[in-house]
């Protein structure tokens, strides 16, 4: 972006609706919602910007920063923060703004629905009815959520409202947490176990991951760790695809060790298509656990509330760096 068209705010992914137009008549705002693609646009056309806002795709690491001398404010429409440099950007005085809490229920909802997707087998048996057949007895066998055991790893707030609404179906709750006390309100509220991964793997009929990327989760979801499953049992992962080795997870189906498992995100996204694509019992979604009318109106009215709040000198109300105003420092 030429310089002589200084902007205010960079949009570089697809963020829009009311709170975006609201921004629109206050500030100068540029909306390419594509940009993330291209590395080399995106950091011309932050020079100059003092915001930007972004989902996951954007990565906006510490060189990116670096490279927008002007920029104050970075605002995360959503909840993960694993393609932002937080280091970079607290040493650099920039305040991250997010929208925790705004799109859980979402996703767990998304959690849910593929727990009973996976049990029902219902995406099969709705392309084979769609195709014109009534194959009764090709689908007998499906299995209930009742009685079952379901494994949460990870038990924050998405964890705790997928498995309070698995409570509701009659499961029983297994949480692997390191980070919560056995007395957390959390689990007392689930009646939930607190066990070790392991266990939690070799346990539960169904098993829903609920952690974010970071090096301690990175592929801690391997061939061992599958191994430890239940030969019935289905996985579901609606947080980040890192956890899990997509290698060993294609064998694993492929085999027999476990019986089929749900991903709504993926170690790189978009992905390469490959063997995962053609296997019968797998579920793929583009990461969509967020991308409800509800939780995207939530997120996009948090976030560009922020990003005003912080252009008009005020502190943020959702930073996820240790500071609400920007220290700004060359
Ligand atoms: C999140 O981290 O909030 C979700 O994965 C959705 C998103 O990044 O857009």
């Amino acid at each position: 972006m030429p310089a002589d068209s200084m902007i205010d705010i960079l949009i570089s992914e697809n963020i829009a609706g009311a709170p975006v137009d609201a921004l629109r008549s206050k500030f100068k705002v540029a909306f390419e919602p594509d940009l993330w693609k291209n590395r080399k646009a995106l950091t011309e056309a932050i020079s100059g910007a003092r915001a930007i806002i972004v989902r996951n795709n954007t990565d906006v690491d510490a060189a990116l920063l670096r490279a927008a001398t002007n920029l104050i404010a970075v605002g995360r429409a959503g909840v993960g923060l694993d393609n932002i440099d937080m280091k970079a950007a607290t040493e650099l005085g920039i305040v991250v703004a997010f929208t925790p809490d705004q799109n859980s229920i979402s996703a767990a909802e998304l959690a849910l629905a593929f727990m009973m997707a996976l049990a029902r087998n219902i995406p099969a048996a709705s392309a084979d009815t769609c195709a014109g057949n009534w194959n009764r007895n090709r689908f007998m066998g499906g299995t209930e959520l009742y009685g079952k055991t379901l494994g949460i790893i990870g038990a924050g707030k998405i964890g705790f409202l997928t498995a309070s609404r698995a409570r509701a179906f009659g499961m029983n709750i297994l949480a692997y947490d390191p980070f919560l006390s056995e007395d957390h309100v959390f689990l007392r509220q689930l009646c939930a176990d607190q066990v070790e991964l392991d266990e939690l793997l070799s346990r539960s009929d169904f098993v829903s991951c609920h952690v974010p990327a970071s090096p301690a989760t990175d592929g801690m979801l391997d061939a061992a760790r599958l191994r430890r499953m239940k030969k019935t049992a289905f996985l579901v992962n609606t947080s980040r695809g890192r956890l899990i080795v997509e290698e060993d997870l294609i064998e694993a189906l492929k085999t027999g060790v476990i019986a089929g498992a749900a991903l709504d995100v993926r170690r790189t996204e978009p992905p390469q298509p490959g063997e995962l694509e053609k296997l019968p019992n797998v579920i793929l979604t583009p990461h969509i656990g967020a991308f409800t009318v509800e939780a995207q109106e939530r997120v996009t009215r948090t976030v560009c509330a922020d990003i005003e709040r912080l252009l008009a000198g005020q502190p943020a109300l959702n930073p996820a760096t240790p500071f609400r105003l920007p220290q700004r420092k060359a």
